[in-house]
């Protein structure tokens, strides 16, 4: 009898205790993520957000849509939005943020922005990424450089090159690293790798053409005889970059780098922090120079997340990660690996290691030096951004295309094209 009583007084604590671990779970909350970070050091990056949401007790339900530079990531976005599915928190970035906020379809973060006196502690350029119409909409984790020129220090120095400053210097550099059976440039054939490098290319040619023609999309700026002389070159690299040229994730191309068969990449620094991931160490085993051609600017994008309004029971846990964000351990932590600076203004005395500390020196130069990039969304919408990739793409892939040609078809999407800003 005394042994039955026990037993049923286990099995009541044990239903007792079924349903407060089913209470403790449900008041637990967690918050659907979608992002596009795939690769070894973004996951790193997102798994360092994510555990220190979690010692705030707000759980990181991941939804990776894997697609490097976001394509994908935003196309299942826009579809779950459209069934009413919508994750609570989403990478957009750049002026995606002002389009959707536009349309009503993001939560203001004023409370927390004003709480955290983010106006104070964001840097200016930042700031204005993540704002519209005088409210907050996304919060900003790191600024990336796109112009930023990678390259193997043990195959440079074996055959004794300098570290090309322009794209004439390249072409000795890489015709000498071709003649000792080394790939001069690890580069994919994937429509935003190609651009990414183009954009670049352009930005060699001055930033006042860059911004006419991405920014301003001044249809006149599109026969200005730099831009074919910027189509020229992405042509004539083609030589450098193996044969043949394939369409693989960035992240394998870093790998290129890291197994000492590529000496050279021109990418976003998030390639920094997959190289270091990969096990090479900053100066020792590789460096960062400005692309050739660019070393007064600092193409950049900044990756921010926003709060999407579907459900109100998690406002708070959206809140509670946007405010982790900004924080200063949290921004240190997290650009170490991802190869961003941090977005905040006093940054400058935390620990960066050289190539940050240059992008760092470099973007707080000022307004000249910090130009936007048009791949990596920050300066024009989605559907003029796509419709320049494409052409690019096609220009790149099929060499029967002529620059005129190239020229022509970029000027009728600027003069066809609503400008938004
Ligand atoms: C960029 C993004 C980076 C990195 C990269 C490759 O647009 O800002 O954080 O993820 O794409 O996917």
């Amino acid at each position: 009898m005394k042994q039955f009583n026990h037993n049923t007084l286990r099995k009541a604590l044990a239903a007792v205790c079924l349903a407060a671990c089913a209470t403790a779970t449900a008041g637990t909350q967690s918050l659907q993520v979608l992002h596009w970070w795939k690769s070894a050091s973004e996951r790193k990056a997102v798994d360092l957000i994510a555990q220190r949401l979690g010692e705030q007790d707000v759980g990181w339900h991941d939804g990776v849509v894997p697609s490097g530079s976001g394509v994908g990531a935003g196309i299942v976005l826009r579809s779950r939005m459209l069934a009413k599915d919508a994750p609570e928190v989403a990478q957009l970035n750049g002026i995606v943020i002002r389009d959707w906020a536009q349309l009503n379809l993001l939560q203001e973060l004023d409370a927390v922005a004003i709480a955290g006196n983010w106006n104070k502690l964001l840097l200016p350029a930042v700031a204005s990424t993540i704002e519209y119409d005088g409210h907050v909409y996304a919060a900003p984790l790191g600024v990336h450089r796109i112009n930023t020129l990678f390259y193997n220090r043990k195959l440079l120095q074996r055959l004794n090159l300098p570290v090309p400053a322009t794209w004439p210097e390249f072409e000795r550099v890489a015709a000498r690293l071709q003649q000792a059976g080394i790939v001069p440039l690890a580069q994919s054939s994937e429509p935003w790798q190609v651009a990414t490098l183009f954009e670049t290319i352009v930005l060699a040619e001055g930033a006042d053409l860059y911004r006419n023609l991405f920014r301003q999309r001044d249809a006149a700026a599109y026969a200005d005889p730099r831009l074919a002389r910027a189509l020229g070159r992405l042509r004539a690299i083609k030589r450098w970059m193996g044969s043949p040229i394939r369409e693989r994730k960035w992240d394998d191309s870093v790998r290129e780098l890291v197994g000492n068969r590529a000496a050279m990449m021109v990418m976003g620094d998030w390639a920094k922090g997959e190289l270091v991931t990969q096990g090479m160490a900053v100066e020792r085993d590789f460096g960062c120079a400005a692309a050739p051609g660019t070393e007064r600017y600092h193409l950049f994008n900044v990756d921010t997340l926003s709060m999407l309004g579907t459900h109100p029971e998690l406002r708070a846990a959206q809140e509670k990660l946007a405010a982790l964000v900004l924080t200063p351990s949290l921004q240190v932590d997290y650009n170490a690996i991802k190869g961003s600076i941090p977005v905040l203004r006093n940054a400058g005395h935390m620990k960066m290691d050289a190539c940050a500390r240059a992008s760092w020196k470099l973007f707080n130069s000022g307004a000249e030096a910090q130009v936007l990039s048009l791949v990596h969304r920050m300066s024009t919408d989605e559907t003029v951004r796509d419709a320049i990739v494409a052409e690019v793409h096609r220009y790149f892939l099929d060499d029967s295309v002529t620059a005129a040609d190239t020229q022509r078809r970029l000027a009728a999407i600027a003069r066809t094209s609503t400008k938004t800003r």
